[in-house]
């Protein structure tokens, strides 16, 4: 009869697993696959990473969308029972920034990427309305009632010196968690921004990513924030990953999972690369999962001092690295400038095969 392993090291081994973890808040402006959800599934389904929660945040959608995307997404892995998600800050912090955006783009221009995510369309709702809309199905898990900013500060003081914050959407719940409980900075393990643009143009304006345009203010009180360490993911890394249609194919070939087939199929991606062969897309977020997964992916970077400008012009959002010195009160950051091609897609379409 095959011995059974002793009741002790089970649970030993299981105690050393968990101990190994990485315990990450996600917080996101989330989406349907591409890139946001890609990377929630992928965090996910690591087994070196212990998911905490997803927070959602108004940017690339509004937070009604963003937490039924997150949900969705969640009961398609089988995490919807297992992983919070909390709802956060459904405007950034300059007052009537969507109402004023119109006239925003005119004053100050369009980078390369036309898209401006939630400043471009106007809030659908509920999440249980958009999660009806798009599923036609009553939701079967609900956010909890917690706000994202309580939910991150709670979360950090319990597991004080642990928890990663990967920040992949605007920084407003990060920077309101900061400014409401500045005692967790130095609790806070480290921070992953996908965002800025240090030495290329952004893509929203020719001076600004898109996550830190949506709210620069945030921004800004986020990375002149004391962290022990944060990772700056930018366009830098970013950019050098184009997400042309093979790729795109490719991962469709691999997916099983019929929540995010389905998602797959729909995806406005499908209709861009229909359009133009040669469309190219990126992957932004999801180099932020790779990377927290696997470190050993990134291949070049630089520490420098950073900072965000907030001034209301042409240049509002734009993030700044000072190769000699920076302004006071700027902190440290590692600035992400590449990873290895090679090695992320296989990690990615290994990932999509698990979903
Ligand atoms: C960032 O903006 C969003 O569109 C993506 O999800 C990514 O976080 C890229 O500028
Ligand atoms: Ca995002």
């Amino acid at each position: 009869m095959k011995r059974l392993l002793p009741v002790t090291a089970i649970i030993f081994a299981a105690a050393f697993v968990a101990q190994a973890q990485q315990k990450i808040i996600l917080d996101t402006d989330m989406v349907e696959i591409f890139d946001d959800g890609i990377a929630m599934m992928m965090l996910h389904l690591d087994p070196g990473v212990e998911l905490l929660g997803v927070t959602t945040v108004v940017g690339n959608s509004w937070v009604s969308e963003g937490t039924a995307w997150a949900l969705r997404q969640l009961e398609a892995v089988k995490a919807a029972d297992k992983v919070p998600v909390a709802m956060g800050f459904t405007r950034p912090l300059r007052p009537e920034r969507h109402a004023t955006m119109p006239l925003e783009r005119q004053l100050f221009g369009v980078g390369h990427d036309h898209w401006a995510g939630s400043f471009g369309y106007p809030d659908p709702g509920t999440w249980q309305e958009v999660y009806k809309k798009f599923y036609g199905a009553e939701p079967v898990v609900s956010p909890i009632g917690q706000h994202a900013v309580d939910f991150i500060i709670e979360q950090v003081k319990k597991h004080p010196g642990e928890v990663t914050i990967a920040a992949i959407g605007p920084c407003t719940n990060l920077a309101m968690a900061l400014r409401k409980a500045p005692e967790i900075v130095p609790m806070i393990k480290r921070v992953i921004y996908m965002g800025g643009s240090f030495f290329r143009q952004g893509n929203t304006t020719p001076a600004a990513e898109f996550n830190w345009w949506a709210d620069p203010e945030a921004a800004k009180i986020a990375v002149r924030t004391p962290f022990k360490e944060q990772v700056i993911v930018g366009l830098d890394a970013c950019e050098k990953i184009t997400f042309k249609k093979h790729e795109y194919e490719k991962v469709c070939g691999i997916v099983k999972n019929p929540i995010v087939k389905r998602m797959l199929d729909t995806n406005v991606l499908v209709k861009l690369y229909g359009e133009n062969a040669d469309y190219t897309h990126y992957i932004w977020d999801v180099i932020v999962a790779a990377i927290i997964i696997d470190e050993t992916l990134i291949t070049e970077e630089v520490t420098l001092p950073v900072d965000v400008c907030a001034d209301y012009g042409l240049s509002y959002g734009q993030s700044l690295a000072y190769i000699r010195q920076g302004p006071a009160g700027a902190q440290n950051a590692r600035i992400i400038k590449n990873v290895d091609k090679d090695r992320l897609w296989k990690l990615i379409y290994d990932y999509c095969g698990k979903f």
